[in-house]
């Protein structure tokens, strides 16, 4: 098969870890008798920097052109604290979610048993923990009108929802919880917003259509401290845009295993695949950064096309890397051996 894929590698760590990613894919495609066409696109802070936007069109094009985009991460220190600054490269993100139609961001949150240790919950609280959290990523407060008064000193920012845009999520939600362990939690704040309340109406006629699966409704706050003390009774959980952004930060962080997980933003047009973690800024091109969260994003890319095996292998290789301590220093054990980003690629791909 004839892959087309666009690599928008973007700020900071981003390049070094979407080459090791395309290392692993190379690997798999040799494997499998595949061959698959990169096109690199610019985005973030350095597109800032080349052509004055975060997501320009040409970089739109690659994505729309190609059947699945490997994304690194965007971000850099010298916008943060720039109330300012005219551009900054999260709008290139909300661009690209916007313009691509990816209405769903999906973030399996695993347990890796060698990580444990590095939970900052108790091992018995977080063992065995295994949940995906579906966030609304082109609706909410995110997209909806926004302003400031004249006098500047009121500003709003207002959640839309439409029937279609909750229909949609939730089909895709219950579809996970369909092939897992059959339960979703809808999160919402259905005591308070009239948005929540369309979403619980929604999801509660479309519960008939899912009789297997068991439903549950919580609000997001008790959702947020449910999550911390029994994160084991979570399989599916589907939400909003702006609850989803916190939820899922809350969900990734549990395990231990932050530098280890990966995301896929489903989209109408094409799929991005990404680490849930940042840019980190302080370690771009010092090779150390950990790139098994942007490896695991492409095994989530195989799944997508529908090349299971293929993804198993990457998995296993993930795995197996695990196992023999082949990590970078973030995850490594006291005293032993830290391995550089691209040691850990080179690994992987040899191991494929
Ligand atoms: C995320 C990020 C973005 C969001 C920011 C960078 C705009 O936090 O992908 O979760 O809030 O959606
Ligand atoms: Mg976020």
């Amino acid at each position: 098969m004839k892959l087309n894929i666009g690599v928008l590698a973007g700020d900071g760590i981003g390049p070094e870890i979407v080459e090791q990613a395309q290392k692993v894919l190379d690997a798999v495609a040799t494997k499998f008798n595949h061959e698959i066409v990169y096109t690199p696109a610019i985005v973030g802070a350095c597109a800032i920097d080349e052509v004055g936007d975060p997501y320009p069109e040409a970089t739109h094009e690659v994505c729309m052109n190609s059947d699945a985009v490997l994304f690194g991460a965007i971000g850099d220190p010298k916008f943060d604290n720039d109330p300012s600054a005219k551009v900054r490269p999260e709008q290139g993100l909300l661009a690209m979610r916007k313009k691509l139609g990816l209405y769903a961001n999906i973030r399996p949150v695993t347990t890796f048993p060698s990580l444990l240790d590095k939970s900052p919950l108790r091992l018995d609280i977080v063992e065995g923990a295994d949940m995906v959290v579906v966030r609304e990523l082109t609706g909410g407060i995110y997209f909806g009108e926004k302003g400031r008064s004249e006098d500047g000193t009121k500003a709003f920012d207002t959640c839309t929802y439409t029937t279609e845009e909750i229909e949609r999520i939730l089909k895709l939600a219950f579809s996970y919880a369909e092939k897992r362990d059959k339960r979703l939690t809808v999160i919402d704040k259905a005591n308070v917003l009239a948005t929540s309340r369309l979403w619980r109406q929604v999801a509660q006629a479309m519960e008939a259509d899912y009789k297997d699966i068991e439903v549950d409704y919580m609000f997001v706050d008790n959702a947020a401290m449910q999550l911390v003390q029994w994160p084991k009774k979570f399989d599916v959980m589907v939400t909003e845009n702006m609850f989803g952004d916190i939820i899922s930060d809350e969900a990734s962080v549990i395990t231990g295993s932050l530098g280890l997980l990966p995301s896929a933003s489903v989209g109408i047009h094409t799929s991005v695949f990404e680490p849930i973690h940042g840019s980190y800024p302080q370690a771009a091109g010092k090779d150390i950064a950990n790139p098994i969260a942007t490896v695991l994003s492409a095994a989530m890319l195989l799944e997508s096309l529908n090349l299971l095996d293929e993804a198993a292998a990457v998995r296993e290789a993930v795995n197996k890397s695990l196992e023999a301590g082949v990590a970078t220093e973030d995850i490594v054990n006291e005293g032993e051996k830290a391995y550089k980003t691209s040691e850990v690629g080179d690994w992987l791909a040899k191991a494929i």
